[in-house]
């Protein structure tokens, strides 16, 4: 009989991922949401209406499935992985973050204390660990390369890894259905060091538009971003763009044999996303 498995973060960018990759395995998912009316899930998926702010929210979802994706809230992980475990789900698959392993980072602090809740509960683990996903890029210059063809930057040198959320999602649907990952804690970066210099180029390529980089000052694109983002936030990206000049990160190895094939590229991921780039009217 088909495998049951619920599927928090369901409408997110690697969640409706996560379901399309296990519908299209055959698994029963049950999706949660808070907004069901507008979660757009394909056919054969139930949806639940849940909120992982309100734990008791999930019960009805939880009842009688033995699988979990979940969408990490440090605030409640521990009561929902224990009500998790009460309805007699036996895997915990978090989508976390390859922040954890850099001491005193604000995100891996976030995510640790997913990690923590769910390893504290004695049941079946799994850990995505996700690089930095390239759909930040969207936050980052989307609105500036939407208006016009100059984007903003500053570290211009800076090295990242980006990762297609696709690939997220499909690490995180073999940990759901294979037993291999069980206890492990994998990597996910993209297949290649970019700069954001070289990021730009490859949009503008992909795009067929001549998108120009004018590097700012930190100190300048700081003020800018704690207009929209908390400081804290602000100060974590700033730093790991500052450390990523001097120590670029490196590429993941072992994540094409989870998968079974070839990571995307950071072109493939921006051809997926032309239209998030095209200007309005
Ligand atoms: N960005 C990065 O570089 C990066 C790197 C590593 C890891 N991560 C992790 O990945 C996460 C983002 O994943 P994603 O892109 O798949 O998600 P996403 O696109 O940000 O969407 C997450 C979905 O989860 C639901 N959600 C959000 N907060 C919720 C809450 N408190 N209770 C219930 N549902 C909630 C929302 O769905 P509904 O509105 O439908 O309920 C939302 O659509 C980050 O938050 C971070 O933890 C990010």
């Amino acid at each position: 009989m088909a495998v049951t498995i619920v599927v928090t973060g369901a409408t997110g960018q690697v969640g409706r991922q996560v379901v399309g990759g296990l519908v299209a395995a055959g698994a029963r998912v049950r999706a949660v949401t808070r907004r069901p009316e507008q979660a757009g899930l394909p056919e054969g998926v139930r949806v639940f209406k849940g909120d992982l702010d309100t734990p008791e929210s999930l019960s009805a979802a939880f009842a009688g499935a033995e699988k979990l994706y979940l969408f990490p809230v440090p605030e409640t992980a521990s009561q929902v992985v224990d009500l998790a475990k009460q309805a007699g789900i036996r895997r915990i698959v978090v989508l976390s973050s390859s922040s954890v392993l850099e001491e005193g980072s604000h995100s891996g602090e976030h995510h640790l204390a997913v990690e923590r809740a769910v390893e504290d509960s004695g049941l079946e683990w799994t850990f995505v660990r996700g690089d930095e996903f390239a759909v930040n890029v969207l936050w980052k210059w989307g609105e500036a390369i939407r208006s016009g063809d100059l984007v903003r930057a500053p570290y211009a040198e800076a090295v990242r890894v980006m990762v297609h959320e696709a690939d997220v999602a499909g690490v995180a649907v073999a940990a759901l259905l294979g037993d291999e990952l069980v206890g492990s804690a994998p990597v996910v970066t993209g297949p290649e060091q970019l700069s954001q210099a070289e990021q730009i180029r490859i949009i503008g390529e992909v795009l067929g538009r001549d998108i120009r980089l004018t590097e700012i000052p930190p100190r300048e694109a700081r003020a800018e971003m704690v207009r929209f983002m908390p400081e804290p936030v602000v100060d974590m990206v700033l730093g790991i763009l500052a450390d990523a000049v001097q120590s670029p990160p490196q590429v993941a190895t072992g994540v094409e044999e989870i998968l079974g094939r070839p990571l995307k590229t950071f072109a493939e991921w921006v051809a997926d996303h032309a239209d998030d780039f095209r200007r309005a009217g």
